[in-house]
């Protein structure tokens, strides 16, 4: 008889997986309420952003996605853009090293099709060199949209189909699951979104079928390991049930 590998018990380091998604929203207005520059608000974020990849770990956290620039993003002032784009630059260049120290796998999930060609050789850099680290998985979402993602996902599948390595009709949630940008990760537990905005702004849609959602007024670039917590301690609270009843 064979036993199947589901059913042994996990070793007793495991951890279970506890996704964060965080929509960082705020930037530009805790710059306008402080009279500066929206991109004044970019790099204050950025801040904010190595402080909470490095305390997540410690609250339970093993995947971590943030939302960095979305799809629709493109619509901004071409300068704003650009700054954006730097930002993301140099927060590679200056944490990879950190990063990689602290074990934290990174990647990077959106289309790089639109990216400048320097930016996409050092995103796929910094997933090669910290490709096998056993820490925090740190997955940043750049020139991402649920909808394109799931677009991108009905091509892919489409191809198959075309190819005739696939019937239409055999694809399965989890195939399609495997066909997006997220292939591999377990969806998201909690999503959390700062600066008082309640929507989801074309984020992780597929995933976030059945994640907890937080909201909090603090705008990004205030937002501490300590908020991280909190809203961490609020998602505790929830009752999960999957459409099931309740145990
Ligand atoms: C979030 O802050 C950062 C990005 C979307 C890139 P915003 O720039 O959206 O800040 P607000 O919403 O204008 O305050
Ligand atoms: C969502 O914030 C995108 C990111 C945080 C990267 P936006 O500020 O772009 O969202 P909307 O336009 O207010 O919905
Ligand atoms: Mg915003």
């Amino acid at each position: 008889m064979t036993v199947k590998a589901s059913l042994s018990v996990p070793p007793p380091s495991s951890v279970p997986p506890l996704h964060v998604a965080i929509i960082m929203d705020g930037n530009g207005r805790w710059a306008k309420s402080r009279g500066l520059p929206r991109v004044a608000g970019h790099k204050k974020g950025a801040d904010a952003v190595r402080a909470v990849v490095e305390a997540a770990p410690g609250l339970g956290v093993t995947h971590l996605t943030l939302f960095a620039f979305s799809s629709e993003n493109w619509r901004r002032p071409e300068e704003e853009v650009s700054a954006l784009m730097g930002l993301l630059r140099l927060y590679i260049r200056s944490e990879l090293g950190r990063l990689a120290e602290n074990g934290v796998r990174l990647s990077f999930i959106g289309d790089r099709a639109r990216l400048d060609p320097d930016l996409v050789s050092l995103m796929a850099d910094a997933e090669q060199k910290t490709r096998n680290n056993p820490g925090l998985n740190l997955i940043i979402a750049v020139n991402y949209g649920g909808r394109a993602d799931i677009v991108q996902a009905a091509r892919a599948f489409a191809a198959q189909v075309a190819g005739g390595q696939r019937t239409a009709d055999s694809l399965t949630e989890d195939d399609l699951s495997g066909f997006l940008f997220t292939a591999g990760l377990p969806d998201p537990d909690v999503v959390i979104r700062t600066s008082g905005e309640q929507r989801i702004s074309n984020f992780l849609l597929w995933q976030c079928g059945y994640s907890e959602f937080v909201f909090t007024d603090t705008l990004w670039p205030d937002f501490t390991p300590q908020e991280l917590s909190r809203c961490l301690s609020q998602f505790q609270t929830r009752e999960r049930r999957f459409g099931a009843v309740p145990a």
